[in-house]
């Protein structure tokens, strides 16, 4: 299938398919199904102005507001034009890097890492494991050649996360070997934070880069808007020299500032995902007799596989889109073949749907 037109690009899917891409039902995009935070939406009439004037150069306002919501010191807080830039940024400040990626993987890992001259291995977690981390076995991996690390923590597309005590093995073995642990939790705050965020391990370790993106949790992929932490001050330096200034803009800066304010809304998501994860899990149970195994989610999506031989993930897209519900096919998503696809949890009236559709496609 062509690029573009397994789930990943709304725009192509509904050209190709000739559907109003506002009819489609994303499930592919990962973002927070409660939508933009009423409280941004009262406000940003009011901070537009904003616009006439260039946004503040250290971005002060926004790293103390990321601060109190982090707990991390606004000195080790680096906002970004999405986690994105930061991703780019970081590979930028190891040129000719040798990289170990935790994969299957988002692709901007090796894509920017290619692009800043590195090289990159992988360190595959197994299906056979239910693509669980073995943070012993990753820690051996690393060794004298490695100069950085990248985890996306929760996966994405595997949803399987690490402790942050388990990260710790990673870090330690990382700190020997010389290398920079790059921890991607554009996802994290979908999960049990407490557990799975190792955003206050920032002040342990020098040699650890955590990116977050607000583009999922808080609904708002278009504003733009990431932020890396970490105490490493050479790191924070050269990254701030590599790239243009004002890469966030003003409104966005004010936006982020407002969306990190509304606690009730980050707690409504949280607990909102928390339970639907559970019900759409129990859903999923109950489809198993029907050739369907799927992976433990730690975050708002989840990995399927189709145990079917006359089925396949790109069939069962095929069947969905004509139903305006858009999954996002796997097939070719790092090592995962043609029997695994992905979903995010939406309203529970949009996931039943969904639910009924694969079973209706793989009892056809
Ligand atoms: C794991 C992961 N990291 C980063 C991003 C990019 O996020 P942003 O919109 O902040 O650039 C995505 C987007 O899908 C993602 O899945």
């Amino acid at each position: 299938m062509q690029e573009g037109f397994h789930g990943s690009d709304i725009e192509a899917v509904a050209a190709r398919y000739g559907i109003d891409e506002k009819e489609i039902i994303s499930f592919s995009s990962n973002v927070n199904p409660l939508g933009l935070s009423k409280a941004f939406r009262t406000q940003a009439a009011a901070v537009l102005d904003c616009i006439t004037g260039y946004p503040e150069r250290d971005y002060a306002s926004l790293r103390k507001a990321l601060s109190s919501y982090t707990g991390v010191s606004p000195s080790h807080i680096i906002p970004g034009n999405g986690s994105t830039e930061l991703i780019s940024g970081f590979a930028k400040c190891f040129e000719n890097c040798r990289a170990l990626i935790v994969a299957p993987a988002y692709s901007e890992y090796v894509r920017s890492v290619c692009l800043a001259g590195g090289t990159v291995s992988f360190f595959e977690l197994e299906e056979k494991e239910n693509f669980e981390f073995d943070a012993q076995k990753l820690a051996a991996a690393i060794d004298d050649e490695t100069d950085i690390v990248i985890i996306c923590n929760p996966v994405n597309p595997t949803s399987t996360a690490l402790s942050n005590t388990e990260l710790e093995k990673i870090l330690q073995k990382a700190g020997d070997c010389g290398a920079v642990v790059l921890v991607d939790e554009t996802y994290v705050e979908f999960c049990d934070m407490d557990r799975f965020s190792c955003a206050a391990l920032t002040e342990k370790y020098d040699d650890l880069f955590v990116i977050r993106s607000m583009s999922k949790f808080f609904s708002c992929p278009g504003l733009r808007v990431g932020y890396a932490m970490t105490k490493n001050e050479k790191l924070i330096k050269k990254l701030e020299s590599l790239r243009d200034p004002w890469s966030v803009s003003s409104f966005s800066e004010k936006a982020a500032v407002i969306l990190l304010s509304d606690s009730e809304h980050i707690r409504a998501s949280a607990g909102y995902i928390d339970e639907e994860r559970r019900r759409v899990c129990a859903l999923l149970d109950e489809l198993e007799g029907f050739g369907l195994k799927y992976y433990r989610p730690c975050a708002n999506f989840v990995l399927c596989r189709i145990d079917n031989e006359k089925k396949s993930a790109t069939g069962l897209f095929e069947f969905c889109i004509k139903r305006k519900l858009m999954i996002r096919d796997c097939t070719g998503y790092g090592s995962l073949d043609g029997r695994f696809f992905r979903f995010c949890f939406m309203d529970e009236k949009s996931d039943d749907l969904l639910i009924s559709a694969i079973r209706e496609y793989l009892a056809e």
